[in-house]
């Protein structure tokens, strides 16, 4: 059990109001978590303290070289009270994962955990309860060396905060309008792709406000080799049902390995679905609106959801998912997927964790 110093603030903050529309990541909660790492010493001083400025110098590496990584979860109040969280050990997974790549030190997968729970029950008060609204949470580190040559810092700021946010995309469950890009690539193999951390965000910028210009909402990315296969969309793992079959990228090292992905191909297996995790070329998807065998397209991140697709556009074609509505797949299990997270769906497989 990880040993959390615990200094509340004397000055809360009020609380969004009722009708507040919590716009996504634009609120704060009165609370952070911090921990420390230097090498030699290990990860200490974990504390939960007023959510507050983050002091560096700014010779502090992760100005200069990115040597930092993100997360992102979210905590949901059940009818009955209960504080629930959604495959948490998944994230502490995939912050070693991208630790790794990143050559950042491992963080106990525990105390990643226990880290979540300590600070989501300290402002449990800030969990929304509107239909489709939650506490985001977002944890990172960041290298913190005063220093300018390239190498792996040697110590490091773990934080946790925590944004009582609606959905992700304005059009909430309503479907998004998908720019294919073949100009800028977000990532290659052997790249930093598969890892969480800000420089694959910065790298899709351009080509999101060229989407946003033609009235797109999101890129969906293209290999960065051939320019052919489907990679993933800036803020979600996509998917395709083609004649029946769901069908999606597999992950090839460029991708993120997203937890919403992985949870859908289980339910979808469980339903008795196909799914194929394979390449997909953007001429097979050109072939399948064009034959009528296009079903449905949708998105899934924890931020969005499950995301329905209405339109693709690449180059100068659009192609039109079957009426522009939402798929009869699509809205089970958007209302499977939070229905387990918001407790109404008993979870039968260990994947909707309690903050007691
Ligand atoms: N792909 C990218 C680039 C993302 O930022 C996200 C969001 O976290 C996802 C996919 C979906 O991952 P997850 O379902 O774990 O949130
Ligand atoms: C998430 O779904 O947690 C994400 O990382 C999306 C984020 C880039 C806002």
């Amino acid at each position: 059990m990880l040993n959390i110093r615990i200094e509340k603030t004397t000055n809360p903050k009020p609380l969004p109001a009722a009708d507040d529309p919590l716009k996504f990541g634009t609120i704060f909660t009165d609370h952070m978590f911090i921990m420390n790492y230097e090498t030699g010493k290990g990860w200490h001083d974990a504390r939960i303290v007023p959510y507050q400025p983050v002091v560096l110098e700014p010779s502090a590496m992760v100005f200069h070289y990115g040597q930092e990584m993100f997360e992102g979860l979210k905590a949901y109040k059940a009818a009955d009270g209960r504080v629930l969280l959604f495959r948490p050990d998944m994230n502490a997974k995939r912050t070693n994962n991208t630790n790794k790549r990143l050559c950042i030190p491992q963080i106990p997968e525990e105390d990643f955990v226990d880290a979540v729970k300590a600070l989501v029950k300290v402002d449990a008060a800030w969990i929304p309860t509107k239909p489709d609204t939650s506490l985001y949470i977002r944890p990172f580190i960041i290298a913190t060396d005063p220093f300018l040559g390239v190498r792996p810092s040697d110590t490091y700021q773990f934080i946790i905060i925590l944004s009582p946010v609606g959905p992700y995309y304005p059009e909430g469950l309503d479907p998004v309008k998908i720019w294919i890009e073949d100009d800028y690539v977000r990532a290659i193999r052997g790249g930093i792709g598969e890892a969480k951390t800000g420089g694959n965000y910065v790298a899709s910028m351009a080509a999101q406000l060229k989407a946003h210009e033609e009235g797109y909402s999101q890129v969906l990315w293209l290999d960065g080799v051939e320019r052919k296969y489907i990679e993933e969309v800036g803020a979600m793992n996509i998917f395709f049902k083609i004649n029946g079959t769901v069908i999606t990228p597999m992950l090839n090292g460029s991708i993120l390995p997203g937890i919403t992905r992985n949870s859908v191909i289980a339910l979808c297996k469980e339903w008795g679905i196909p799914v194929e995790e394979r390449r997909v070329s953007v001429d097979e998807l050109y072939e399948a609106a064009k034959n009528g065998t296009m079903e449905e397209v949708f998105g899934t991140g924890t931020a969005a959801v499950i995301s329905p697709v209405s339109h693709l556009r690449f180059q100068d074609h659009v192609l039109q998912v079957q009426d522009g509505g939402i798929g009869e797949l699509s809205q089970k299990l958007y209302d499977t997927v939070s229905g387990l997270q918001r407790g109404q769906i008993e979870d039968t497989r260990g994947w909707v964790v309690e903050v007691k």
